[in-house]
């Protein structure tokens, strides 16, 4: 007797930080994947963004959500990531007599 198992596909939940591109500093053009990249540079502070990308610099309206994006880029690089799989694959199982 030969059994054939499928293991299904693992949904690529690496790639959601390319789903994040929505501005949050109008006055210098950021958005929040520009954040999150900092943020996985280093910046870990609205104080670094500031250096880095001018976030906040001008009239200071996007500090708050920049803090935000900081804290979910924190946690989000904590998290695990699965690598996705292009494509199942089947798995021969083939049973020993007892
Ligand atoms: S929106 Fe960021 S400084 Fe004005």
């Amino acid at each position: 007797m030969i059994i054939v198992i499928i293991t299904p596909t693992i949904p690529n939940i690496g790639t959601q930080r390319e789903k994040h591109q929505m501005y949050v500093c109008l006055c210098k053009g950021i958005t929040d994947g520009q954040i999150r990249e900092a943020v996985d540079q280093g910046c870990d502070s609205l104080r670094d963004l500031r250096r880095e990308l001018g976030v906040a610099s001008q009239c200071g309206k996007c500090a708050r959500q920049a803090r935000g994006v900081i804290r979910e880029a924190r946690t989000e690089s904590s998290a695990p990531v699965y690598a996705a799989a292009t494509s199942a694959q089947p798995v021969m199982f083939i049973p020993q007599p007892a």
